[in-house]
């Protein structure tokens, strides 16, 4: 996939992966849309990339709202690559301290932001891609989705995050096939544990706490590996399909390994 003179669509492009890859697209030669909820963030990081970047508050709820990142991108040059990293809340345990079920509308929200809003960037980011002209290697485009390792093993308390990460995980075969045709790769990363914004301001404890208990390298991963492997899934169009975890080997058990 040639980057050079593309255009590219980070959605949650403010946040810890988001940044990185934004930061990582422009290197390579991309123009690209910070699409984001967080303004102030957004706003500072495009400005640092100059004319690389454009940033656009971005709810991935809101149709309209990734339409206009999406018609954005494809104003800047022919959208190749879209990467969705946004972020969102979580539910709670099946059942709370006192015996109460947790609330449907709190499983719902985690599932309407996590996994529909992850389609919802994917059917549209692949629309416009759908309309541009293939690249000599009869690549359109490459979309790139933000699972976890809690979509494979979740943690107490990650029902619902689980199971909206299990979801994107379990659309990247199907959706990869019907846009094989015309010539646009889908691919998901499931993460394990990484040093991003997402931790709060005690993110040196966490790192204390999540360091030994990965197998190899012994620490948590850092933004820029992510955002690596966005740039290899770029260069190489046989990667199609499939979910990578990246993750030094971590599995995780009942409680998230937390010593
Ligand atoms: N950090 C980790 O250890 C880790 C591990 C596994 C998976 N993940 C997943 O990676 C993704 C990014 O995580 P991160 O650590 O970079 O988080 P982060 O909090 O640093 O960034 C998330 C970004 O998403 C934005 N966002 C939230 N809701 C949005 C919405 N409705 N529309 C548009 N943007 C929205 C936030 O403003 C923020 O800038 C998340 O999906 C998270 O579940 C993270």
């Amino acid at each position: 996939m040639q980057l050079e003179g593309s255009s590219a669509l980070v959605v949650g492009g403010a946040g810890g992966f988001g940044a990185a890859t934004v930061r990582r697209l422009a290197q390579a030669g991309a123009k690209v849309v910070v699409a984001d909820l967080a303004d102030e963030q957004g706003k500072a990081l495009a400005a640092e990339l100059g004319d690389r970047a454009v940033f656009l508050k971005t709810d991935v709820l809101d149709d309209d709202s990734v339409a206009a990142a999406v018609a954005a991108a494809v104003d800047l040059a022919p959208l190749r690559i879209s990467v969705d990293t946004h972020g969102g809340p979580g539910a709670g345990k099946t059942v709370d301290r006192e015996n109460n079920p947790v609330p449907m509308e709190a499983f719902r929200r985690v599932i309407d932001v996590f996994l529909n809003g992850s389609f919802n960037v994917l059917r549209q980011a692949a629309a416009a891609m759908a309309k541009s002209e293939p690249q000599d290697t009869g690549e359109r485009g490459l979309i790139v989705n933000t699972a976890s390792i809690a979509g494979y093993e979740g943690t107490a308390g990650q029902a619902a995050y689980g199971a909206a990460k299990a979801g994107i995980i379990g659309m990247t075969l199907p959706t990869a096939r019907d846009l094989a045709p015309i010539g646009i790769r889908v691919l998901t990363i499931a993460p394990g544990v990484f040093a991003t914004p997402a931790y709060g301001d005690n993110i040196e404890q966490v790192k204390q706490a999540w360091g030994p208990v990965v197998p190899f390298p012994k620490r948590m991963g850092e933004p820029d590996e992510y955002a690596r492997l966005v740039i290899a899934m770029a260069e190489n169009p046989y990667l199609n399909g499939e979910t990578i975890r990246l993750d030094g080997a971590l599995r995780f058990m009942l409680k998230g390994n937390r010593p």
